[in-house]
Protein backbone atom coordinates (compact mmCIF):
# COMPACT_ATOMS: atom_id res chain seq x y z
CA UNK A 1 0.00 0.00 0.00
CA UNK A 2 1.23 3.52 -0.90
CA UNK A 3 1.95 5.59 2.36
CA UNK A 4 0.72 9.23 2.33
CA UNK A 5 2.58 11.71 4.14
CA UNK A 6 0.68 11.84 7.87
CA UNK A 7 -2.95 11.14 7.26
CA UNK A 8 -2.98 10.92 10.96
CA UNK A 9 -2.11 14.46 11.46
CA UNK A 10 -5.95 14.92 9.27
CA UNK A 11 -7.85 12.43 11.25
CA UNK A 12 -9.39 13.12 14.13
CA UNK A 13 -9.10 11.46 17.71
CA UNK A 14 -12.06 9.87 17.42
CA UNK A 15 -12.43 7.32 14.55
CA UNK A 16 -15.26 5.43 13.05
CA UNK A 17 -14.37 1.78 14.26
CA UNK A 18 -17.43 0.82 11.99
CA UNK A 19 -18.13 2.28 8.77
CA UNK A 20 -21.42 1.39 6.65
CA UNK A 21 -21.85 2.50 2.95
CA UNK A 22 -24.77 2.93 0.92
CA UNK A 23 -22.88 3.05 -2.78
CA UNK A 24 -25.14 5.05 -4.75
CA UNK A 25 -25.60 7.13 -7.65
CA UNK A 26 -23.79 4.27 -9.71
CA UNK A 27 -26.40 4.49 -12.40
CA UNK A 28 -26.87 8.70 -12.47
CA UNK A 29 -22.77 8.65 -12.75
CA UNK A 30 -23.14 6.92 -15.89
CA UNK A 31 -25.94 8.55 -17.10
CA UNK A 32 -24.45 11.93 -16.64
CA UNK A 33 -21.66 10.60 -19.47
CA UNK A 34 -24.01 9.02 -21.67
CA UNK A 35 -22.73 5.66 -20.75
CA UNK A 36 -25.10 2.48 -20.12
CA UNK A 37 -26.09 2.38 -16.21
CA UNK A 38 -23.52 -0.94 -16.40
CA UNK A 39 -20.72 1.00 -17.14
CA UNK A 40 -21.62 2.95 -13.89
CA UNK A 41 -21.64 0.13 -11.35
CA UNK A 42 -18.53 -1.21 -13.25
CA UNK A 43 -17.11 2.15 -12.59
CA UNK A 44 -18.37 1.97 -8.30
CA UNK A 45 -16.83 -1.72 -8.36
CA UNK A 46 -13.23 -0.20 -9.07
CA UNK A 47 -13.94 2.40 -6.47
CA UNK A 48 -14.35 0.06 -3.83
CA UNK A 49 -11.04 -0.76 -3.80
CA UNK A 50 -9.29 2.64 -3.14
CA UNK A 51 -11.93 3.19 -0.59
CA UNK A 52 -10.67 -0.33 1.15
CA UNK A 53 -7.50 1.26 0.72
CA UNK A 54 -7.99 4.36 2.89
CA UNK A 55 -10.21 2.44 5.25
CA UNK A 56 -6.76 0.56 6.14
CA UNK A 57 -5.00 3.15 6.09
CA UNK A 58 -7.07 5.22 8.78
CA UNK A 59 -7.25 2.35 11.10
CA UNK A 60 -11.28 1.58 10.31
CA UNK A 61 -11.88 -1.70 11.73
CA UNK A 62 -15.11 -2.61 9.82
CA UNK A 63 -16.43 -2.16 6.64
CA UNK A 64 -20.01 -2.64 5.54
CA UNK A 65 -20.79 -1.75 1.92
CA UNK A 66 -24.33 -1.97 0.46
CA UNK A 67 -24.04 -4.17 -2.76
CA UNK A 68 -27.34 -5.47 -4.04
CA UNK A 69 -30.47 -5.17 -2.27
CA UNK A 70 -33.15 -7.49 -1.57
CA UNK A 71 -35.49 -5.02 -3.54
CA UNK A 72 -33.17 -5.02 -6.46
CA UNK A 73 -34.35 -7.66 -8.09
CA UNK A 74 -37.22 -6.24 -9.42
CA UNK A 75 -34.48 -3.99 -11.62
CA UNK A 76 -34.61 -4.85 -15.44
CA UNK A 77 -33.37 -8.19 -16.21
CA UNK A 78 -30.33 -6.72 -18.26
CA UNK A 79 -29.19 -4.53 -15.19
CA UNK A 80 -29.66 -7.89 -12.95
CA UNK A 81 -27.88 -9.79 -15.01
CA UNK A 82 -25.38 -7.39 -15.63
CA UNK A 83 -24.69 -7.06 -12.24
CA UNK A 84 -24.11 -10.58 -11.16
CA UNK A 85 -21.83 -10.94 -14.27
CA UNK A 86 -20.18 -7.76 -12.46
CA UNK A 87 -20.09 -9.67 -8.86
CA UNK A 88 -18.75 -12.66 -10.44
CA UNK A 89 -15.65 -10.91 -11.65
CA UNK A 90 -15.10 -8.81 -8.91
CA UNK A 91 -15.40 -11.10 -6.29
CA UNK A 92 -12.43 -13.42 -8.46
CA UNK A 93 -10.40 -10.70 -9.35
CA UNK A 94 -10.21 -8.56 -6.29
CA UNK A 95 -9.41 -11.33 -3.95
CA UNK A 96 -6.01 -11.28 -4.14
CA UNK A 97 -5.89 -7.34 -3.70
CA UNK A 98 -8.04 -8.39 -0.51
CA UNK A 99 -5.88 -10.62 0.84
CA UNK A 100 -2.88 -8.48 0.07
CA UNK A 101 -4.49 -5.53 2.52
CA UNK A 102 -5.19 -7.76 5.47
CA UNK A 103 -8.54 -7.89 5.28
CA UNK A 104 -11.52 -10.47 6.20
CA UNK A 105 -14.48 -11.06 3.36
CA UNK A 106 -17.54 -11.22 5.15
CA UNK A 107 -21.01 -11.20 3.31
CA UNK A 108 -24.37 -10.51 4.98
CA UNK A 109 -27.78 -11.60 3.77
CA UNK A 110 -29.00 -14.51 1.81
CA UNK A 111 -26.46 -16.44 -0.58
CA UNK A 112 -28.92 -19.15 -0.85
CA UNK A 113 -30.68 -17.07 -3.46
CA UNK A 114 -27.59 -15.97 -5.19
CA UNK A 115 -26.60 -18.24 -8.55
CA UNK A 116 -24.44 -21.21 -7.38
CA UNK A 117 -21.26 -19.78 -9.20
CA UNK A 118 -20.86 -16.67 -7.11
CA UNK A 119 -22.01 -18.47 -3.77
CA UNK A 120 -19.07 -20.60 -4.78
CA UNK A 121 -17.15 -17.32 -5.33
CA UNK A 122 -18.26 -15.83 -2.14
CA UNK A 123 -17.48 -18.79 0.17
CA UNK A 124 -13.91 -19.26 -1.80
CA UNK A 125 -13.18 -15.55 -1.04
CA UNK A 126 -14.34 -15.79 3.29
CA UNK A 127 -12.39 -19.04 3.19
CA UNK A 128 -9.20 -17.59 1.82
CA UNK A 129 -9.64 -14.54 4.10
CA UNK A 130 -10.42 -15.46 7.55
CA UNK A 131 -7.42 -15.48 9.33
CA UNK A 132 -6.81 -11.58 8.22
CA UNK A 133 -7.57 -9.00 10.60
CA UNK A 134 -6.46 -5.42 9.80
CA UNK A 135 -9.96 -5.16 8.43
CA UNK A 136 -13.11 -7.14 8.34
CA UNK A 137 -15.16 -6.42 4.80
CA UNK A 138 -19.00 -7.21 5.28
CA UNK A 139 -20.28 -7.25 1.72
CA UNK A 140 -24.34 -6.54 1.95
CA UNK A 141 -25.44 -8.89 -1.23
CA UNK A 142 -28.61 -9.69 -1.69
CA UNK A 143 -29.19 -8.14 1.72
CA UNK A 144 -32.70 -6.42 3.38
CA UNK A 145 -32.99 -5.33 6.85
CA UNK A 146 -36.40 -6.52 7.17
CA UNK A 147 -35.59 -9.67 5.68
CA UNK A 148 -32.61 -9.71 8.12
CA UNK A 149 -35.18 -8.98 11.09
CA UNK A 150 -37.41 -11.80 9.75
CA UNK A 151 -34.97 -14.72 9.68
CA UNK A 152 -33.94 -13.49 13.26
CA UNK A 153 -37.33 -13.93 14.39
CA UNK A 154 -37.94 -17.42 12.58
CA UNK A 155 -34.34 -18.85 14.37
CA UNK A 156 -35.13 -17.32 18.00
CA UNK A 157 -38.21 -19.24 17.63
CA UNK A 158 -37.03 -22.60 16.41
CA UNK A 159 -34.59 -22.63 19.18
CA UNK A 160 -38.01 -22.75 21.57
CA UNK A 161 -36.56 -19.40 23.09
CA UNK A 162 -39.27 -17.93 25.89
CA UNK A 163 -40.92 -14.58 24.65
CA UNK A 164 -39.58 -13.08 28.44
CA UNK A 165 -36.21 -14.70 27.25
CA UNK A 166 -36.16 -12.64 23.88
CA UNK A 167 -34.31 -9.13 25.02
CA UNK A 168 -31.96 -6.80 22.33
CA UNK A 169 -28.77 -8.74 22.83
CA UNK A 170 -30.71 -12.05 21.32
CA UNK A 171 -31.96 -10.10 18.46
CA UNK A 172 -28.84 -8.72 17.84
CA UNK A 173 -26.80 -12.51 18.17
CA UNK A 174 -29.37 -13.88 15.58
CA UNK A 175 -28.74 -10.80 12.94
CA UNK A 176 -26.46 -11.73 9.82
CA UNK A 177 -24.33 -9.51 11.74
CA UNK A 178 -23.89 -11.31 14.88
CA UNK A 179 -20.53 -10.69 16.39
CA UNK A 180 -19.87 -7.18 14.69
CA UNK A 181 -20.19 -4.53 16.65
CA UNK A 182 -23.09 -1.48 15.45
CA UNK A 183 -22.08 1.15 12.61
CA UNK A 184 -20.42 4.23 13.97
CA UNK A 185 -21.31 5.85 10.76
CA UNK A 186 -23.46 5.41 7.73
CA UNK A 187 -22.38 7.16 4.65
CA UNK A 188 -25.03 7.35 1.51
CA UNK A 189 -23.44 9.09 -1.48
CA UNK A 190 -25.45 10.55 -4.26
CA UNK A 191 -27.42 12.40 -1.94
CA UNK A 192 -30.00 10.67 -1.41
CA UNK A 193 -31.27 10.69 2.10
CA UNK A 194 -33.09 7.52 3.21
CA UNK A 195 -32.11 3.81 4.67
CA UNK A 196 -33.53 1.95 1.81
CA UNK A 197 -33.26 -1.23 4.21
CA UNK A 198 -30.29 -0.80 5.09
CA UNK A 199 -29.04 -2.02 8.51
CA UNK A 200 -32.28 -0.78 9.99
CA UNK A 201 -31.62 -2.49 13.29
CA UNK A 202 -27.97 -1.80 13.69
CA UNK A 203 -27.83 1.82 12.50
CA UNK A 204 -30.16 2.64 15.40
CA UNK A 205 -27.77 4.92 16.63
CA UNK A 206 -25.01 5.74 14.18
CA UNK A 207 -24.51 8.85 12.95
CA UNK A 208 -25.36 9.79 9.13
CA UNK A 209 -23.52 11.68 6.16
CA UNK A 210 -24.74 12.16 2.82
CA UNK A 211 -22.17 13.23 0.43
CA UNK A 212 -23.37 14.60 -2.92
CA UNK A 213 -21.04 12.84 -4.83
CA UNK A 214 -21.59 9.85 -6.85
CA UNK A 215 -20.39 6.51 -5.46
CA UNK A 216 -17.82 6.05 -8.73
CA UNK A 217 -16.20 9.51 -8.06
CA UNK A 218 -16.11 9.18 -3.99
CA UNK A 219 -12.79 9.29 -2.88
CA UNK A 220 -9.98 8.86 -0.13
CA UNK A 221 -10.16 12.66 0.86
CA UNK A 222 -13.99 12.35 0.72
CA UNK A 223 -14.20 9.71 2.81
CA UNK A 224 -11.47 11.45 5.45
CA UNK A 225 -13.95 14.17 5.40
CA UNK A 226 -16.70 11.99 6.37
CA UNK A 227 -14.36 11.20 9.00
CA UNK A 228 -14.01 14.57 9.86
CA UNK A 229 -17.33 15.21 10.21
CA UNK A 230 -18.03 12.23 12.32
CA UNK A 231 -15.13 13.67 15.16
CA UNK A 232 -16.82 17.10 15.36
CA UNK A 233 -20.34 15.03 15.88
CA UNK A 234 -21.62 14.33 19.50
CA UNK A 235 -23.26 11.21 19.64
CA UNK A 236 -25.74 11.67 22.96
CA UNK A 237 -27.79 7.58 22.71
CA UNK A 238 -30.57 10.05 24.19
CA UNK A 239 -28.68 11.06 27.52
CA UNK A 240 -28.05 14.76 28.15
CA UNK A 241 -24.49 15.12 28.48
CA UNK A 242 -22.46 16.55 31.08
CA UNK A 243 -20.62 19.90 29.87
C1 LIG B 1 -26.23 1.86 -6.54
O1 LIG B 1 -26.35 2.68 -7.66
C2 LIG B 1 -25.85 0.45 -6.91
C3 LIG B 1 -26.92 -0.55 -6.77
C4 LIG B 1 -28.09 -0.34 -6.28
C5 LIG B 1 -26.62 -1.90 -7.20
P1 LIG B 1 -27.73 2.85 -8.41
O2 LIG B 1 -27.83 1.85 -9.49
O3 LIG B 1 -28.86 2.83 -7.44
O4 LIG B 1 -27.56 4.30 -9.04
P2 LIG B 1 -28.68 5.41 -9.19
O5 LIG B 1 -29.27 5.65 -7.84
O6 LIG B 1 -29.69 4.86 -10.16
O7 LIG B 1 -27.95 6.60 -9.71
C1 LIG C 1 -29.80 1.06 -2.14
O1 LIG C 1 -29.84 1.88 -3.25
C2 LIG C 1 -29.18 -0.27 -2.50
C3 LIG C 1 -27.76 -0.25 -2.82
C4 LIG C 1 -26.97 0.79 -2.84
C5 LIG C 1 -27.19 -1.54 -3.10
P1 LIG C 1 -31.10 1.97 -4.22
O2 LIG C 1 -30.72 2.92 -5.28
O3 LIG C 1 -31.53 0.62 -4.64
O4 LIG C 1 -32.22 2.57 -3.26
P2 LIG C 1 -33.51 3.44 -3.60
O5 LIG C 1 -34.31 2.66 -4.57
O6 LIG C 1 -33.02 4.72 -4.20
O7 LIG C 1 -34.18 3.66 -2.29
MG1 LIG D 1 -29.79 4.30 -6.39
Amino acid sequence: MAKREKPKAELPDKIPQHIAIIMDGNGRWAQARGLPRLAGHRAGTENLRRIIEACVEFGVKYLTIYAFSTENWGRPEDEVSGLMGIFDEVFERELAELHKQGARLQHIGRLDEVRPSLQEKVRNGMETTKNNDRLVLNVAFNYGGRDEIVQAIRAIMSEGTKPEDVDEEVVSQHLYTAGIPDPDLVIRTSGEQRISNFLIWQAAYAEWVFPQTFWPDFGRDELLAAIQEFGRRERRYGLVLEN
